[in-house]
């Protein structure tokens, strides 16, 4: 990570995440910060908003089920009943939400990139990509595809992306869980635009 320029904004950060998420959970938002800043230096975007999105992507992560339902509610985040099911999938637009009250964070791509990093969702920008598939590949994560998609992440942002996508929801659907229909829209959208593209 970077300690000039902003670096003195993003120690500030990391002094306001360690207080607000838990020590597991702090090492996770390192590690994808890190991953995010090797990515952008790969598909030439900026590193210093990959980086301040991948340190705050998770800032409401570990805020009351309760509470991010109250604030989802209230700031007309919630879009339909699978968030009134499931309120954590809430942190990414709470987060968003949040970063830019209470931290003054303004750049429209790094909120996006908090605000998607759960659900993903179609056009996401290039930052909101580099996000979500950091989110899942970072150091730390341990599933039995993550090291396919980590040499994918590299290869390929777009097929990775997809492939991402793919597993979250193979994810949830093997543990029966609820599938958020923002994340069936990002599969159709970024399947379509790969097959035209014929990647
Ligand atoms: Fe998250
Ligand atoms: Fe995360």
């Amino acid at each position: 990570m970077r300690t000039a320029g902003t670096g003195s904004k993003m120690l500030e950060y990391e002094t306001i995440l360690r207080d607000k998420l838990t020590g597991s959970r702090y090492d996770h938002v390192r590690a994808v910060c890190t991953c995010a800043g090797e990515l952008a230096d790969l598909y030439g975007i900026d590193r210093e908003n990959a980086e301040l999105a991948g340190l705050l992507h998770d800032y409401a992560r570990d805020m009351h089920p309760d509470d991010l339902l109250r604030i989802g509610r209230a700031r007309k985040l919630v879009t339909c009943n699978v968030e009134e099911q499931v309120p954590v999938l809430l942190h990414g637009p709470v987060g968003a939400v949040l970063i830019k009250e209470e931290l003054g964070i303004n750049d429209i791509q790094v909120l996006d990139a908090v605000a998607l990093h759960t659900l993903a969702g179609p056009g996401m920008g290039r930052l909101a990509q580099v996000i979500y598939i950091a989110d899942l590949i970072a150091v730390g994560r341990d599933f039995p595809a993550v090291s396919h998609l980590r040499n994918l992440a590299r290869e390929n942002l777009d097929k990775a992306l997809l492939e991402c996508i793919a597993s979250t929801i193979c994810y949830c659907l093997e543990r029966r869980q609820l599938i958020h229909p923002q994340t069936i829209e990002a599969w159709n959208f970024y399947s379509i635009g790969n097959r035209e593209e014929g990647i």
